[in-house]
């Protein structure tokens, strides 16, 4: 049932300190788990690292004492979030396990926010960027069959297909082609403000998280993957924080971000299965609400208005899920592999001129081949084929399709 966070007191900010022992919290067990408490984790650690990131940007951008004090208590509560909900990750499961569990996030994440996102030119380009986060779950589903003999189903559960999206190879286009137009804050729906800011924490927090494992590697085929890969990562949050309007105030913008961490604990708590972990949403849920409160406070007396103009009158009615998704992502592939980014719109290949600096940036950064398509060439060299999990039939794509041995 949706409820409005504004009329709720939630737990007061000043209770929120919690000791050690809650912050270091057991992990769950990586073979039992439920894959999408998995991806529930790994969203709300890049929720939480989005939120602690803003508010260290925001302090450096005011003088007021009274803001900069509130943003650090907000912002210390927001660090113990991160440590009690990203300790849920078990030391058994190694990074590019968890890897799998990032490309099985962005994809689940970003097909559901498509499905129902309301906005025609936000659904675009959720959907641009969905195929190439499904490719890097097969490159990366490879690299660990290639290096480990690891089956990524077993990590999915088979609730995400594995197999060639818009292949990454073909993912590197020029950073002016990574910009879109961005919404009208006055305009847009609220749902799809919400949107866009948890695709952007998302996509930020797996740009980190590979800027940060790609050297924890000795083989060269997965350093390369994990640089190659990280950079399509890069380009993703450019793609998304471009969606975002620049003309919302600061103020805004912490409101915003408090909201939607309510948004997405409920939304969490709502589906989750493990019940431990279901009460650790409902707790941090709290916590946002009173987080919240302290940020309207601000809005109220430093701009004069009341939250509740910008803010929806309740949260959505319906949560953020994890979900199978996987009939819309053929359906997307089937029909836009092939798009490729020509200024703010997305264009077929066939329709770029020959001299796009699309076609220079490609020859440039793929001179000498690419190790998103050398893992493949490995892993069919090894076990002769490559690595799928195809449950509901051969990719959409003929040229996609596992070649004839
Ligand atoms: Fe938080
Ligand atoms: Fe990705
Ligand atoms: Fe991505
Ligand atoms: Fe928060």
């Amino acid at each position: 049932m949706a409820f409005n966070p504004l009329e709720q007191t939630g737990i007061p900010v000043h209770d929120q300190i919690r000791n050690w022992s809650e912050l270091n919290v057991t992990p769950y067990d990586k073979h039992t788990v439920d894959p999408y408490t998995r991806t529930r984790v790994i969203l709300m650690n890049g929720i939480e690292v989005e939120s602690i990131l803003f508010s260290h940007q925001f302090a450096r951008h005011t003088d007021d004492i009274d803001l900069k004090r509130s943003l650090a208590m907000n912002r210390r509560i927001d660090a113990q979030q991160q440590k009690a909900v990203n300790g849920l990750n078990p030391g058994q499961q190694t990074p590019l396990e968890t890897t799998i569990g990032y490309e099985q996030v962005a994809v689940d994440l970003t097909a559901w926010l498509a499905r129902n996102e309301p906005d025609p030119q936000l659904k675009a380009a959720l959907d641009f960027a969905l195929l190439e986060d499904f490719d890097h779950l097969y490159r990366y589903a490879n690299l660990y069959d290639l290096l480990h003999g690891g089956r990524a189903e077993e990590l999915t559960g088979h609730l995400t297909e594995i197999t060639p999206g818009r292949p990454t190879v073909l993912e590197h286009r020029h950073p002016y082609d990574e910009v879109r137009p961005h919404f009208e804050t006055h305009a847009v729906d609220p749902l799809s403000r919400m949107h866009v800011m948890t695709i952007v924490a998302a996509e930020q927090q797996t740009m980190n998280f590979y800027m940060n494992h790609g050297s924890d590697w000795i083989e060269p085929i997965a350093r390369g993957l994990y640089a190659e890969i990280a950079l399509i990562e890069e380009q993703h949050v450019t793609h998304y924080e471009s969606l975002l309007d620049p003309l919302d105030s600061w103020i805004a913008n912490w409101v915003f971000h408090e909201f939607n961490e309510v948004y997405l604990y409920w939304s969490m708590f709502t589906h989750e299965s493990d019940r431990r972990i279901k009460a650790m949403w409902e707790l941090n849920c709290e916590m946002e609400i009173g987080q919240l409160q302290v940020a309207c406070d601000f809005m109220r007396r430093y701009e004069g208005r009341e939250p509740a103009e910008l803010l929806p009158p309740s949260l959505p009615e319906v949560p953020v899920t994890f979900e199978p998704n996987k009939d819309y992502v053929r359906r997307v592939l089937a029909t836009q592999v092939d798009l490729r980014a020509d200024g703010t719109d997305y264009v077929d290949v066939a329709e770029l001129p020959e001299d796009h600096r699309y076609f220079a940036l490609q020859a440039t950064i793929n001179e000498g081949g690419a190790p998103s398509e050398e893992v493949i060439e490995m892993t069919r060299a090894k076990r002769h084929a490559d690595h799928r999990d195809e449950t509901e039939g051969a990719n959409p794509i003929a040229t996609l399709r596992q070649p004839a041995s």
